[in-house]
């Protein structure tokens, strides 16, 4: 960093850049980063200095650079780390003048716009729910800015993450249909979202991240082919064969059980039946005087 601020000493005369925004565009973005907020309630301005310069920075002054005053800002603080600073109660219009001076009583100074330096409050996922009925998952975005200055002036970037793969999406309005075919079936889903000032007056950063939200898809609703088909007869088959050795059973059981209990008697009607003969069948064996008549009759001498 000491070779930093040589180099930045002899491309820009100690004089130059004392003068507080005559020129010095660029050198101050090299060391310091100032994001704004802002609302109704707070107009604020934090400047995050680079790890190397925090400890060589001696004083951080901003002004009202549209002021013939000049009033220097009084209300800042400095974070434990020395890394940060705080402005608050700022006016959301004014043109600030900001000066760092560092322990080599070098000074750098550049304008600055709150509403073109905007970082917004981070925004929330309100809800995330995957809707079986439509096939596809509702994502709901909340923010700080409802009825603010920030309201629908914002861009959201959503991002999607589930089974290894990240979608990404920017869009300008607070609710995102996400369609099942871009979605995998029985996976959990990771969404969250941040936002940036958008169109032709504010203007910044990304915001931070919002927490994640979770959503689960739900399993394929048509089953594909072959699959639960060849299931489906599988178990009718076995359902069958189960039912058929269950009946080979019952029979073979009913049979043994049958013979060992109940010996087996022949029937008296069949047995009985050969001994027994109807009438009728045989010769005729009545007396008919007329069956003899051809017969030649001796006479008894
Ligand atoms: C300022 O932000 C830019 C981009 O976000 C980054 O590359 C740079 O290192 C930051 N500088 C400081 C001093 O934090
Ligand atoms: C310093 O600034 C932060 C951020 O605006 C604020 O929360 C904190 O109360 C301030 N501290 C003091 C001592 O003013
Ligand atoms: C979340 O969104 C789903 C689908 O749009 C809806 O059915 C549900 O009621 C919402 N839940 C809440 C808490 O708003
Ligand atoms: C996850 O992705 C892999 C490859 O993209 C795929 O084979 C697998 O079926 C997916 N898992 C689920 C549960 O969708």
């Amino acid at each position: 960093m000491a070779v930093f601020l040589v180099i930045a000493f002899i491309s820009f005369p100690p004089s130059v850049l004392a003068e507080s925004g005559s020129g010095s565009d660029d050198s101050l973005d090299d060391f310091v980063n100032c994001t704004s907020q802002m609302t109704m309630a707070q107009n604020s301005l934090a400047c995050h200095f680079d790890e190397g310069i925090a400890a060589d920075v001696k004083r951080i002054q901003i002004f009202f650079s549209d002021s013939l005053k000049r009033n220097c800002v009084k209300l800042s603080n400095r974070t434990e780390d020395g890394k940060t600073f705080h402005y608050v109660n700022l006016n959301p219009v004014s043109v600030y003048n900001i000066c760092i001076t560092l322990k080599s009583k070098m000074k750098l100074c550049d304008h600055i716009k709150l509403k073109d330096i905007i970082k917004p409050f981070p925004p929330w996922i309100a809800n995330a729910t995957f809707v079986k009925s439509i096939n596809a998952a509702e994502i709901r975005i909340e923010t700080h800015y409802a009825n603010d200055y920030l309201d629908r002036k914002l861009v959201f970037q959503v991002e999607i993450r589930g089974n290894g793969t990240v979608q990404k999406t920017d869009i300008l309005y607070q609710s995102l249909r996400v369609e099942g075919k871009y979605l995998e079936p029985n996976t959990l889903y990771h969404v969250r979202a941040r936002a940036k000032p958008q169109g032709d007056y504010f203007q910044g950063f990304w915001s931070d991240w919002s927490d994640p939200v979770a959503f689960r898809t739900t399993k394929l609703e048509v089953p594909e082919k072959g699959g639960p088909n060849i299931l489906l007869y599988v178990l009718i088959i076995s359902v069958v064969v189960l039912l058929l050795i269950t009946i080979v059973v019952v029979v073979q059981w009913s049979t043994e059980i049958k013979a060992s209990i109940w010996p087996s008697i022949p029937n008296p009607k069949n047995t009985l039946g050969h001994m027994y003969k109807k009438p009728g069948k045989d010769p005729v064996t009545s007396f008919n005087p007329e069956a003899f008549r051809d017969l030649p009759i001796h006479s008894v001498d």
